[in-house]
């Protein structure tokens, strides 16, 4: 497909605006002048069009297609959700408004605070974090406050970690200044309950877990997990990436967990990915209460709603304002909708999970053989053992059967890790349809592995050298190198910016 700027002709326009003979020239001011006007593309305007239209049908979507990239957690966002984030009294609202005109979007927030409680079993929530690696970072400020407060700030400088974390958790637990401590996985997918006793003394600050793990796991050993942590003093963070898991089900703070972070995005649904909104709110246990984010949307004795600044203790602000207040709107909607069946939308992606892991395998390794939660972790190492074919080689060919790929080559723990997560928005055809292609990737690694090697096959794009594009990524278009304006064409080069 070229470029809109190779589909540029000189003098072409999308519209014609009416010449304005006798009405005075706008005067702009001199240094606020080009000397030469910008370089646009010239196209008429069904061209314009097509050229987008066209590009955006390229683009693959939870709304164009399955998408089972695991931990990721890619649901459907249901269009009531639009609908509702769109009224009026939602989208023309600012900010800055005073309380009494938002009382509406104040309860609704208070509203979603409570639920959030109820749902992880704490007992207060702020809904400011933009995301859930943000949330993290605060959780790990809320663990600084705590023992800065009790004296214990400069003795407790480790945050254990397993194995099989996100990425995002030792990065936040860095930023936060605090040192990680890695501990490993037991044969059946748990933490390593032996390395862990090694590892946590009364120098560790905090554990950070995502439960069920990235492996689709539930760590059986949870209570004594959290035991070990809450004996040496120091505090449980949830990473709940994966509460989808386990609405209605199970409840973080009941496993003992002080600190929990929620993606919105995630468990109750929002547009995400690709630098989508998304929301990261995080709930605490009493205790940790007072060091919550300025301002705390509060309801008043009198049944009003309002803004609390005057919390001394807090860690201050972590965002603007409240929070993406659009994305609490859907995911308010979200819940409502569920209301007290909440329970069946875990329940149903547990099950579909499962499904697809019994299908599949029998023909892919699976490293760890229990019972999944809401997603599962495979291995392709038996098809790279036996006809090179990779999880890349896997997740390219699948491309080419119309579904996205799955997570690969995460959680580190696994080889040729094929990690698939269905989510409870799909229907059986569509889990059946894309375990078919799986079973029929897996005869034609045997029977013609170059046929994996070099796909996908059928789609806008080949394979790319996905280590250069990382490596030297080309972000913009090279300017200086366009269709001039008198028309000329020259050709045309996208540049690597300097010193990538
Ligand atoms: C297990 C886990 N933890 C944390 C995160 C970070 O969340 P976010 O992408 O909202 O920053 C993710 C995101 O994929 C995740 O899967």
């Amino acid at each position: 497909m070229r470029l809109i700027y190779e589909k540029s002709q000189s003098g072409r326009r999308a519209s014609a605006i009416p010449r304005h003979d006798g009405l005075p020239a706008a005067e702009v001011p001199e240094e606020l002048r080009r000397s030469e006007p910008p370089r646009l593309p010239e196209v008429h305007e069904l061209e314009l069009v097509r050229h987008f239209t066209e590009l955006s049908q390229r683009n693959f979507g939870i709304d164009t297609g399955f998408y089972p990239l695991g931990s990721c957690t890619m649901k459907y966002n249901p269009r009531v959700n639009e609908r509702i984030v769109a009224l009026p009294g939602f989208a023309h609202l600012h900010p800055l408004q005073e309380e009494e005109g938002i009382q509406g979007a104040l309860e609704l927030e208070w509203r979603l605070q409570e639920i959030l409680a109820e749902v992880t079993g704490l007992h207060s929530v702020s809904l400011q974090p933009a995301a859930g690696s943000q949330g993290e970072l605060t959780g790990l400020m809320l663990v600084r406050a705590y023992f800065e407060e009790r004296g214990e700030s400069e003795q407790r400088r480790k945050v254990v970690i397993p194995d099989t974390a996100h990425g995002t958790n030792p990065a936040s637990v860095t930023m936060a200044g605090y040192e990680v401590t890695h501990v490993k996985t037991d044969p059946r997918g748990n933490i390593d309950i032996d390395d862990l006793r090694e590892k946590v003394d009364e120098h560790t600050a905090a554990l950070m877990l995502t439960n069920p793990s990235t492996l689709g796991l539930f760590d059986e050993n949870i209570a004594e997990i959290s035991e070990i942590f809450h004996g040496a003093g120091a505090l449980m963070y949830y990473d709940g990436a994966n509460l989808n898991a386990v609405c209605g089900i199970s409840r973080p703070g009941d496993m003992g967990f002080d600190i929990v972070h929620i993606n919105l995005h995630k468990t109750f649904s929002q547009p995400h990915g690709g630098g989508g909104p998304g929301g990261g709110p995080i709930a605490v246990r009493e205790v940790l209460d007072p060091y919550l984010p300025v301002p705390a949307v509060i309801r008043r004795d009198d049944g009003t709603f309002g803004l609390d600044f005057d919390r001394p203790k807090s860690i201050g602000k972590v965002r603007g304002y409240t929070g993406p207040f659009g994305v609490f709107v859907r995911s308010y909607a979200y819940i409502r909708m569920y209301g007290p069946r909440l329970r069946e939308m875990s329940e149903t992606a547990v099950l579909n999970a499962n499904y697809m892991l019994a299908r599949l395998k029998d023909v892919y390794d699976l490293p760890y053989d229990r019972l999944c939660m809401h997603e599962f972790v495979l291995s392709a190492r038996g098809l790279k053992r036996d006809y090179g074919a990779t999880a890349l080689d896997v997740a390219k060919r699948l491309m080419d059967y119309d579904f996205h790929p799955p997570t690969v080559y995460f959680p580190l723990v696994v080889p040729e890790a094929l990690m698939i997560e269905p989510t409870e928005t799909e229907a059986k055809e569509t889990l059946d349809a894309f375990c078919d292609a799986m079973l029929e990737i897996a005869r034609e690694a045997a029977s013609d592995p170059e046929l994996l090697k070099k796909a996908p096959h059928h789609r806008p794009v080949g394979r790319l050298d996905e280590v250069r594009a990382a490596k030297q990524p080309i972000v913009k278009y090279g300017f200086d190198v366009h269709p001039d304006l008198s028309g000329e064409r020259r050709p045309v080069t996208a540049e690597a910016p300097k010193g990538a």
